[in-house]
């Protein structure tokens, strides 16, 4: 079986049974997460991957139980393991296994979990046609920025928008658009990108930054600033990013439906791609 885990230390099987009631990753949501893509064997932007890790670890004070360099090696030993060429690497760190109590373990006792697992596949007819997405009010707290265990009000909201047959809930604070429940938000409107910026509000999406560059690159104009629901209503075209989506069109917004002439996303997915060479 090529899925593969480890767990505190040691490779285990996927279905192994090995975390221990006191785990602060399932007391508290105490920790944080990656979520790498693999394409044709090769991890894609790792080391941004783990700087991102970093400076979660860094947020929460918490202290990693390995170097990067080792977490790094640890993937790649994985990967090797598993065999898979298309695959998604998830990390994750918690503050450890402790007599359940709010405050830090003393000394700290970081646990490292990771799963190599076949990427998700997005039916194709969604890349053609895009994704349905539904507008939900932003109840999280302020540092989204963290790529915290806690996602809870994320979890909340993609349920509510799969129930009423969409695929990806998008948060607003009193009607200014953030970000997706595991993706960012992109609008273009009059030929420009726009963006929520990268603030503490959001996750700072690795792919978000790929589409950045590549947009400077083509010499499409972008600006980070806030916008509101109405801009989003109104767009010429929407798109949301994130690891396992990449660059996906949006055609409809809560009743909003989009047109399929999408000149800049499809530039932008036509880069990106070229980037898995
Ligand atoms: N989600 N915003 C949120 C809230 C996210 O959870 C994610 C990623 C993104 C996009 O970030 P990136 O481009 O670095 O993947 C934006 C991951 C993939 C997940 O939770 O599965």
């Amino acid at each position: 079986m090529p899925e593969i885990a480890f767990y505190n230390d040691s490779f285990v099987d996927i279905n192994a049974k090995v975390v221990p009631i006191q785990e602060r990753a399932h007391q508290f949501g105490d920790g944080i997460y990656e979520v790498i893509r693999v394409y044709n064997g090769r991890p894609f932007y790792m080391d941004e991957h783990l700087q991102r890790l970093q400076k979660s670890a860094d947020a929460i004070e918490l202290q990693l139980p390995y170097t990067l360099n080792e977490i790094e090696n640890l993937c790649l030993e994985g990967l090797e393991r598993s065999t898979l060429k298309e695959a998604e690497i998830y990390i994750q760190i918690s503050r450890g296994i402790y007599t359940r109590q709010h405050h830090f373990p003393e000394p700290s006792c970081a646990v490292f979990t990771m799963t190599i697992k076949n990427a998700r596949v997005i039916p194709e007819n969604k890349r053609q046609n895009g994704m349905k997405v539904l507008t939900t009010e932003d109840d999280r707290w302020k540092n989204c920025y963290i790529k915290s265990l806690n996602l809870l009000p994320n979890v909340i909201a993609k349920q509510k928008a799969k129930v009423n047959g969409f695929d990806e809930a998008v948060f607003h604070d009193e009607g200014i658009v953030k970000e997706g429940c595991s993706t960012n938000v992109f609008v273009v409107k009059n030929g420009i990108l726009h963006t929520y910026p990268a603030l503490k509000g959001i996750l700072h999406g690795i792919t978000r930054s790929i589409v950045l560059k590549l947009a400077s690159e083509t010499g499409i104009e972008v600006v980070e600033e806030p916008f509101d629901m109405n801009f989003l209503y109104e767009a010429d075209e929407v798109f949301i990013t994130s690891t396992s989506m990449e660059v996906m069109p949006v055609c409809q917004v809560d009743d909003i439906e989009f047109s399929t002439v999408r000149p800049v996303t499809h530039k932008l997915i036509e880069k990106f791609q070229t980037l898995k060479d």
